[in-house]
């Protein structure tokens, strides 16, 4: 049996009754595990809560109630990208080295000219970042968290917008950060099948709670939640092009 210190070891961050409250809305959570080193992805309706609870993670929102550990994890070793990138009135090359800069390390030029080139933005360095496309903004979003190399990574909605090619490509970056080194991932999305290929586990948030958290098989295929029936139901894939 574990003892209570190799349990705690495991996990990167752990909510156990946490308790949100904003405007009519309420977050309610008795116990979500992130173990540390795993994907894990928030899945869930508009509303539910997946973002709070981020939030909460992050400290960048403070519970009403309840504890949030984070175990062996500085300000600086996590970091969060969201859906609309919030990025600084400067060029691509100025904010894709800002995480850097902040943390006293000076930028490897071949290392950020590789990144750049490989999601076809070498010839953007220069431009201002807010002037590119909604995909592109969201590339540098992504290459901007993952520059530090953090070991808390929450990705909110940040691949929406990018065309398949991009996502595939950020996806093997991700599957190869979690074989040489692995960290521990948020991934906050509502494209099914994206999650199903990437994460080890899923929870699911209905109106401020985590439902369920299980296997992307277990929560997505074989759960006998009504609720997580009819989110499914509505959903384009199915078990076999889930796979694909
Ligand atoms: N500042 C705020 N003031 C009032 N209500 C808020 C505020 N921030 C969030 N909410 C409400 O809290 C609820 C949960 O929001 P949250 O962003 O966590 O949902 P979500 O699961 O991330 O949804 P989505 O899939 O649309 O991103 C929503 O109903 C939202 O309207
Ligand atoms: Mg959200």
């Amino acid at each position: 049996m574990r003892t209570t210190e190799e349990t705690r070891q495991s996990f990167a961050i752990r909510m156990r009754n946490v308790e949100k409250r904003i405007g009519e809305f309420q977050l309610k959570i008795e116990d979500l595990t992130l173990e540390e080193g795993r994907i894990h992805g928030f899945i869930g309706g508009n509303g539910s809560g997946k973002t709070t609870a981020a939030k909460l993670m992050m400290g960048i929102l403070s519970p009403d109630a309840g504890t949030i550990e984070r175990k062996d994890l500085g300000p600086r070793d996590i970091t969060m990208t969201s859906q609309r990138p919030y990025l600084l009135h400067d060029t691509v090359y100025a904010n894709l080295v800002y995480p850097l800069r902040v943390r006293g390390r000076k930028p490897e030029e071949s290392q950020v000219r590789a990144l750049l080139a490989r999601f076809g933005l070498e010839d953007k360095a220069k431009q201002y970042a807010r002037s590119l496309s909604s995909g592109e903004q969201q590339k540098l979003s992504m290459l901007r968290a993952l520059i530090f190399e953090p070991r808390f990574l929450i990705i909110d909605e940040t691949l929406s917008n990018m065309d398949p090619e991009s996502v595939e490509q950020f996806e093997e970056m991700i599957l190869d950060i979690q074989k040489k080194n692995p960290v521990t991932w948020v991934i906050i999305s509502h494209r099914l099948s994206h999650v199903y290929r990437l994460c080890d586990r899923l929870h699911f948030f209905s109106r401020g709670s985590v439902l369920a958290s299980g296997t992307g098989d277990e929560i997505l295929f074989k759960s006998s939640e009504p609720e997580i029936r009819r989110f499914m139901s509505k959903e384009m894939i199915r078990s076999g092009s889930a796979e694909s």
